[in-house]
């Protein structure tokens, strides 16, 4: 029975978090910490996740990716999920956009695409699927389901990797982040754990990294657009590692996003640091371009201090941040903040993370950037591809 398993590494951001929801310029690198995701028809006749039968609304990535790909209501069966890995979960490592970016991906990979017949001048266009260039399409609500252009008629199949389009699959994970977190969610973490490698979102088009796309979205009345990017880095430093902490605390990413929208609707002058952690992001993002990691890390050490200011650090934190100065480059909370996870960038990655873990924090070293969707099995005989 065909068996489809698709991985997506998380993400460690270095600059930005929090003040990319509202615009600003942000970076995050994908970790050596993934999540796989493995699909097959289920025996049973039902939804089922990891041997239980899946309770939609408990699991409403996984609930609203259903209705984006799989749909129902055309006769795509229920399917058996089985999620392995290991990114520690609230931890704000990108566990749930990797899960999304891996499950998406599975989808896509078991019914493939169809695009319609050639027209007069041998052209080739999806008859369905997701992407910020289709206006008709919104990945962003939910109550909108499977979408195609061309229900009928001549079309064409696409399999395997073919059929595979990482805009696609960011941007449907952009909405089950979105969906998440009440609205407020920027594409880095769905972006990163898509493309992998180094993600920079800035609020312009930067013309010294590779551009990926636009994103926009509506959101407690106003409109967001954010410009994706994929930055490789003209050579992977040697002796340069990034060293996570996680202080074992968890704090979901919806919490904190709303307790600081919650800070800046009583204090509407702490909006003067989020726009300065935009301007500390777009110097790390110069510093990172010309391979100055000695900038970099002073730019994470500032990021960190705007962040304690608009109450999204904590005093665990704090104690792991202190605990791997001496022996790093910089160091700051990574994701939403609250508890989970800190981040150093260091040369001495073994002695920053031994003293991280005197001070209480479990630890693991990584590079800047590993591969980002990755399909893991030979198979990818589609299991269903009516359109
Ligand atoms: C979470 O990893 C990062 C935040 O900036 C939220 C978001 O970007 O959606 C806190």
């Amino acid at each position: 029975m065909s068996k489809i398993t698709v991985s997506a590494p998380g993400k460690c951001i270095l600059f930005g978090e929090h003040a990319v929801v509202y615009g600003h310029p942000a970076v995050a690198v994908a970790i050596d910490r993934r999540i796989s995701v493995s699909i097959q028809p289920s025996k049973t006749g039902s939804w089922l996740l990891d041997g239980n039968e899946l309770n939609m609304s408990k699991n409403p990535h996984i609930s609203g990716l259903i209705k984006k790909l799989w749909p129902a209501d055309l006769g795509a069966p229920a399917l058996s999920i089985q999620i392995e890995g290991n990114i520690p979960r609230s931890s704000g490592l990108g566990s749930s956009a990797a899960l999304s970016v891996a499950f998406a991906g599975a989808l896509r990979l078991a019914r493939g695409r169809w695009l319609t017949a050639p027209d007069s001048n041998q052209q080739q266009h999806w008859a369905e699927g997701f992407s910020s260039s289709i206006s008709q399409t919104n990945p962003y609500d939910l109550s909108c389901g499977f979408f195609a252009t061309t229900p009928t008629n001549e079309l064409h199949h696409l399999n395997g990797m073919d059929a595979i389009d990482l805009d696609e699959i960011a941007i449907l994970s952009h909405g089950a982040e979105a969906n998440a977190q009440n609205g407020r969610a920027s594409p880095m973490d769905s972006s990163t754990c898509a493309h992998g490698n180094i993600v920079v979102i800035s609020n312009k088009i930067e013309r010294n990294i590779d551009y990926l796309y636009q994103r926009n979205l509506t959101t407690h009345g106003s409109e967001i657009s954010w410009h994706i990017h994929a930055l490789e880095l003209v050579q992977q430093p040697d002796d340069v590692y990034l060293v996570i902490g996680n202080t074992g605390i968890n704090a979901p990413t919806g919490k904190q996003v709303a307790k600081l929208a919650e800070l800046l609707r009583q204090n509407p002058m702490k909006m003067k640091e989020v726009e300065t952690i935009g301007k500390i992001a777009r110097r790390g993002i110069d510093a990172l371009l010309g391979g100055d990691y000695d900038a970099v890390g002073r730019s994470m050490s500032e990021n960190q201090l705007m962040l304690k200011s608009i109450g999204v650090s904590s005093p665990e934190l704090e104690q792991l941040i202190k605990a791997a100065s001496p022996t790093s480059l910089g160091a700051k909370l990574t994701g939403a903040g609250g508890g989970g996870c800190m981040v150093a960038l260091t040369r001495n990655p073994q002695l920053t993370s031994d003293a991280i873990e005197l001070a209480g924090g479990r630890t693991f070293i990584t590079k800047l950037g590993t591969a980002g969707l990755t399909v893991e099995t030979n198979d990818i005989t589609p299991i269903w591809t009516k359109s």
